[in-house]
């Protein structure tokens, strides 16, 4: 693989105009391994809101049959996938605007396999309303809560679907199958607690043993409730095609659980800031963002235009981009990264300039493709392609 330092790095994007997006093929090519060999022998959806880029989409797609389709994260977005020729889309979160459905249901009387979450009887109501409608049989998947309560003190987890026991998912399992126009075809269990929180950041040592030691508690508890909830489910006559579960951060764990078919991996791919910060996983950084030295206000610091790429979440300092290349530069602790510009602290053997390069990282991985038209590919020390992101397609989903 190609040694990432700032002197490669600066002379293979030489002459490219910035700021731009790449992803460097070789590091991502390692985490799809990674991926497979975490999983065990478990099949994989890929979480498309984590990479945003259809010919990214295709490329990890095309690496093993394991990849078995797409976690998408809106109704248009997987309408839009679908005709781009991918098949095999589990919409991950609940849609309710009647004209994304029909949209859907469009694709599926076209033969596409889309499935659409719920986790109410409002949701199967509505959807078998719209359905009868169009005249279809719509496949439906049911988000079962995974969040636990550590010390009965704690909510451990994202605040989603309310179904945790199993009167409550036969109740919405006999529901579907009273309906003509409906079909369970899926199961879905995300442990965010696990996948989506890291333990392992810098400078957080009591933190992260605080997270690993909640997370350590909380994995039998997941794993007892999906086995029980998917017990229910058979016991209601539901045949589930596809139990899914975890995340990048939960792959070893959660497809050790029998009760899964499949685990969902997406920011392990491009492994931005915050998922290199795991004990039990080791991805390789393999995207970033390029901005350019405009102004240089005193003798250490290197004022980038641009760069307030600020990640979605909980938003604290973990969410802003972080300095990458050369290594030892910094943001100002009072200025961050902005909207018009990052200035970056840097005392080292890099000689920087006006019109230097800064490598940046984003603290999550899809979210970069939202500030970028395309990416840049390199691979083996060469740029070998540039592709599109979802806005370079027109695409701006949500
Ligand atoms: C339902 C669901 N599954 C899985 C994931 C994991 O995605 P990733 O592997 O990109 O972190 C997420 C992330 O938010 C999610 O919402």
């Amino acid at each position: 693989m190609h040694h990432a330092t700032y002197p490669s790095y600066r002379d293979l994007f030489a002459g490219v105009p910035k700021p731009f997006a790449y992803v460097d093929l070789d590091r991502l090519d390692t985490n799809v391994q990674k991926v497979l060999d975490y999983s065990g022998d478990k099949s994989i959806r890929v979480a498309s809101k984590s990479i945003r880029s259809v010919s990214m989409l295709r490329h990890i797609l095309d690496q093993s049959p394991r990849f078995v389709g797409l976690m998408c994260f809106t109704a248009e977005e997987a309408v839009f996938l679908s005709t781009q020729g991918f098949d095999d889309l589990l919409i991950a979160y609940p849609t309710w605007e009647p004209t994304h459905i029909q949209q859907v249901a469009e694709r599926v009387r076209a033969g596409c396999q889309i499935s659409l979450m719920v986790d109410s009887l409002d949701h199967i109501t509505h959807i078998k309303r719209i359905a009868q409608s169009e005249g279809v049989q719509l496949p439906l998947c049911i988000d079962l809560d995974m969040s636990t309560s550590p010390y009965n003190a704690l909510h451990f987890g994202v605040w989603r679907s309310s179904i945790r026991s199993a009167d409550q998912i036969s109740a919405l399992v006999q529901a579907i199958q009273s309906s003509n126009h409906l079909i369970l075809d899926g199961l879905m269990g995300y442990e965010a607690q696990i996948a989506g929180v890291t333990d392992a950041s810098p400078g957080s040592t009591l933190m992260n043993s605080i997270k690993r030691h909640l997370k350590a508690r909380s994995l039998p508890v997941v794993a007892q409730r999906r086995a029980a909830l998917v017990a229910a489910v058979l016991a209601a006559g539901g045949q589930p095609r596809v139990v899914n579960g975890g995340g990048t951060g939960s792959l070893k764990t959660s497809s050790a659980d029998p009760s899964v078919t499949e685990v969902t991996a997406g920011s392990a791919f491009y492994a931005p800031g915050l998922f290199t910060q795991y004990k039990d996983y080791d991805y390789s950084p393999a995207a970033g963002f390029v901005l350019e030295v405009v102004r240089q206000p005193s003798q250490d610091i290197f004022t980038c235009l641009g760069g307030g790429y600020i990640a979605s979440g909980d938003a604290g300092p973990d969410r802003l981009p972080q300095p990458y290349l050369p290594q030892g530069a910094t943001l100002m602790p009072f200025e961050g990264a902005g909207e018009v510009q990052t200035p970056i602290h840097y005392r080292g053997p890099e000689a920087l300039t006006l019109g230097s390069p800064i490598f940046m990282r984003h603290a999550k991985a899809g979210e970069l493709c939202e500030h970028f038209n395309e990416l840049i590919l390199i691979r083996d020390g060469e740029i070998v392609d540039r592709v599109k992101t979802y806005r370079g397609e027109g695409c701006c989903f949500l």
